[in-house]
């Protein structure tokens, strides 16, 4: 398959639990439900691209184990070409313990497991794939040392580079910069990266503004239910949020990214493309789940309609 998009990241097992508020230090609290969940940065925004038009591919690793099974299983259900995802002894599949509470807010801590095992040599190994792709898209949930790898590669080669910087937990190495024509961080990864609370547009605007300082090209800033800074440069536009019945969040970001790359890829321009990952990040968080959540191309082609 020749794929258009090309994601470059983690795969989690989502471990999810429904609570009514998330529990404070040392607390112990009588969730309402569990459930396991197709997760991860990197497959949410490879199963985000392709049932938003993309062709994609993706590369990353998983362990031996049922999780890493099921979750190769969920993006060859969505036609995902997952021949780069490479299936490592002896370690685990990553996973993420979320915490969902009665506002559809969450919290969640991952463990790398697999995804901390992806090596430069895989992305090396998966040429074909970055060389065959429009869009390259990379997250933070794998070796910054492989992210750096595949962000300069794409970049080199001529492709449209995609940097959600999630989790993020500081200042990008300034040489990132330059290999991405994207970068996409939310509230608080903008504030991680600039150290400004980014808690309304004005700040997004400013925090865009140190991040161009920087050397980052084209920024936007996803606002929750505020919407979607853009910036470039000294030129900025804010997308107002779509209001939605908000059930879970989990993911909304990535539907974004994934949503995003894809219109892209099928060529609709960059305004075009900002106003489709908004209204399919709207319509995910009005379902529960990662993966389960991101909409098909025609639900979103409906609402814009
Ligand atoms: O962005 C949401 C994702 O973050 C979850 O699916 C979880 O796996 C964590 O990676």
């Amino acid at each position: 398959m020749q794929a258009n998009v090309l994601v470059i990241g983690s795969l989690n097992m989502d471990l999810v639990a429904q609570a009514e508020r998330l529990p404070r230090a040392g607390e112990t609290l009588l969730g309402q439900s569990f459930a396991t969940v197709p997760g991860g940065k990197g497959a949410n925004q490879a199963v985000a691209a392709a049932r938003l038009g993309g062709q994609v591919a993706m590369i990353g690793c998983v362990g031996a184990d049922a999780y890493g099974h099921a979750l190769r299983q969920a993006l060859a259900d969505e036609g995902i070409d997952c021949q780069g995802v490479r299936v490592a002894e002896d370690v685990a599949t990553g996973i993420a313990m979320i915490v969902v509470d009665a506002n559809s807010q969450n919290a969640i801590v991952i463990v790398a497991g697999g995804n901390g095992q992806l090596e430069c040599a895989d992305i090396e190994r998966f040429d074909g794939l970055l060389q065959a792709a429009d869009v390259v898209v990379c997250q933070l949930e794998i070796p910054y040392a492989v992210v750096a790898f595949a962000l300069e590669r794409a970049h080199q080669a001529g492709k449209t580079v995609i940097l959600n910087p999630a989790p993020a937990s500081g200042p990008l190495p300034q040489e990132w910069l330059a290999w991405v024509d994207y970068l996409i961080p939310n509230e608080s990864e903008a504030q991680a990266l600039t150290g400004l609370a980014v808690d309304s547009v004005d700040d997004a605007e400013q925090a865009a503004g140190l991040l161009h300082e920087a050397g980052a090209g084209k920024v936007i800033i996803t606002l929750g239910e505020r919407g979607v800074l853009f910036a470039a440069g000294a030129q900025s536009r804010h997308y107002p949020g779509r209001k939605v019945q908000a059930v879970d969040t989990t993911a909304a970001g990535d539907t974004f990214v994934g949503g995003f790359a894809a219109a892209l890829a099928r060529g609709l321009d960059e305004s075009q493309a900002i106003a489709f990952g908004q209204a399919a990040a709207a319509l995910s968080v009005t379902h529960a789940g990662a993966q389960p959540s991101i909409p098909t191309l025609a639900q979103v082609e409906q609402v814009l309609s």
